[in-house]
């Protein structure tokens, strides 16, 4: 996730109207404090007074006109001078008032095209609509026109989007997971649809049947690895990295602790799956595992009768895919995404390591009314492992869990100890019940 303020700065040349005011406002100073020092100038340097001269004395009266004159044609000089810095300023000023007139007519043109850029066209311009519903329909939409759903933020980003609608219809897909997915990330979500086919697997392999899905790697033969620098499951099961870690490191390994994962409640950060379900006593049926790796939770569920979907990105991994391979259902999206479930339906909403103090406070907020919302009422919320400091425990989050209204059921805070006591990084576990009113 980038930071939400990355966006990129439009040209100037479509800069406010406020601040060409400005500049003219300016300039008009400017042009008036140069007449003033011009004329100021001048009237020092010619005297305007009356010449202290004699009649009588004609040479000296001569002398007195010859120097006068002398002064005058310096001074129409200086008068001629400011002249044409005056037209020069004219000219400039009037340059600034095309280039207001030219900002609002761009402004102008800018809203003519909902905040694109440039007029659409070709496949971007079918995939974002709007088309007119054929005559008689008339839908209770207060409009006679469909519109595809698109993130807002897509129109910042019209020449990637461009490049991303740039494929033969109905041939193959550019593989382009990466940068889709870098798009979405971007607040592009969601993404256009496009009519193109993503590549296929060459010699893909059916499914495992189930149950033993829920538990097999599956065949290397069933995706595309173009997008990833591992070429099979093996390896991504065994990779490293020079620096730091990958995301969800042992998740594609389903015999490492992928396997161990919520069996047992240590009474502290680790809570167990069964405990958690004891607490309703079989209410618990549908839920939602915010970023929930290759779906071990789901997994765990669903040997127990619970239906949870489980969304996931594809970075640095095929995480939908291996997802689906196990039987279980992913949802592509990011955690920026407003959950796609109505108010008030989710039996349970988990979620693993994922919202954490990384994401923004005011973002997390969001994302917490948001899981508040898609809970039933008496529906449980488990955040389980949220990564945050120890000074920002009791100073920020629990305030803001306190703001969404949730009732705690389990409460569980914990020094993190893998990088060492100094660092005061602390783990939060709570079973979060959405009160019935
Ligand atoms: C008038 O002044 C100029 C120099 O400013 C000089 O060359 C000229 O001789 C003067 N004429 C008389 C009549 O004094
Ligand atoms: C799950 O449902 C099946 C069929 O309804 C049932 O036989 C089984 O006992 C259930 N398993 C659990 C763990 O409740
Ligand atoms: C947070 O507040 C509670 C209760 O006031 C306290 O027991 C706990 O030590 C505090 N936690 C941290 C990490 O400061």
């Amino acid at each position: 996730m980038g930071s939400m303020d990355d966006y990129p700065r439009k040209p100037s040349q479509s800069q406010s109207p406020t601040r060409s005011k400005l500049k003219i406002l300016l300039v008009l100073v400017l042009t008036n404090l140069l007449s003033i020092y011009l004329f100021s100038g001048s009237s020092g340097r010619i005297n305007w007074l009356p010449p202290a001269t004699h009649l009588w004395d004609s040479g000296a009266l001569l002398r007195e006109l010859n120097e006068t004159q002398g002064l005058l044609s310096a001074s129409q000089a200086e008068v001629m001078l400011l002249s044409r810095r005056l037209s020069t300023t004219n000219t400039l000023l009037e340059t600034l008032l095309t280039d207001v007139g030219k900002a609002r007519r761009d402004e102008a043109a800018e809203q003519d095209l909902e905040g694109w850029a440039h007029q659409l066209t070709g496949e971007l311009k079918l995939a974002v609509g709007p088309h007119k519903l054929p005559l008689g329909y008339t839908p209770n939409l207060g409009s006679d026109e469909l519109y595809p759903t698109l993130g807002t933020a897509c129109r910042r980003y019209q020449e990637e989007l461009t490049q991303y609608m740039s494929y033969a219809v109905g041939g193959e897909c550019p593989s382009d997971e990466a940068f889709a997915q870098r798009l979405m990330l971007k607040g592009c979500e969601p993404l256009p649809r496009r009519r193109c086919h993503p590549k296929s697997p060459v010699g893909y392999v059916e499914p495992t049947p189930f149950p033993e899905s829920l538990w097999s790697i599956p065949p290397d033969a069933s995706i595309t690895w173009d997008a990833y620098t591992c070429k099979n499951y093996a390896c991504l099961v065994h990779r490293k990295m020079e620096k730091g870690t990958y995301d969800c490191k042992d998740c594609f390994d389903l015999s490492g602790r992928e396997k161990d994962r919520w069996l047992y409640d240590n009474g502290e950060l680790d809570y167990g799956i069964d405990e958690v379900l004891e607490a309703k006593h079989g209410s618990v049926r549908i839920g939602l595992d915010i970023g929930g790796g290759t779906g071990s939770f789901a997994a765990r569920m669903r040997e127990r009768n619970v239906t949870i979907v489980t969304s996931s990105m594809n970075f640095d991994g095929p995480f939908n895919n291996f997802i689906a391979s196990r039987g279980l259902l992913p949802l592509h999206i990011s955690v920026a995404h407003r959950l796609p479930f109505f108010d008030n339906t989710l039996d349970i909403v988990h979620s693993m390591h994922v919202l954490s103090n990384w994401i923004p406070d005011a973002m997390l907020e969001f994302a917490l009314f948001d899981i508040h919302r898609v809970l039933r009422p008496g529906g449980l919320f488990w955040l389980d492992h949220f990564f945050c400091l120890g000074t920002q425990l009791n100073a920020t989050y629990v305030p803001m869990f306190q703001r969404i209204g949730f009732k705690k059921l389990r409460w569980s805070a914990g020094r993190k100890l893998d990088r060492g006591l100094d660092k005061n990084e602390w783990y939060l576990s709570a079973l979060l019940e959405k009160p019935t009113t």
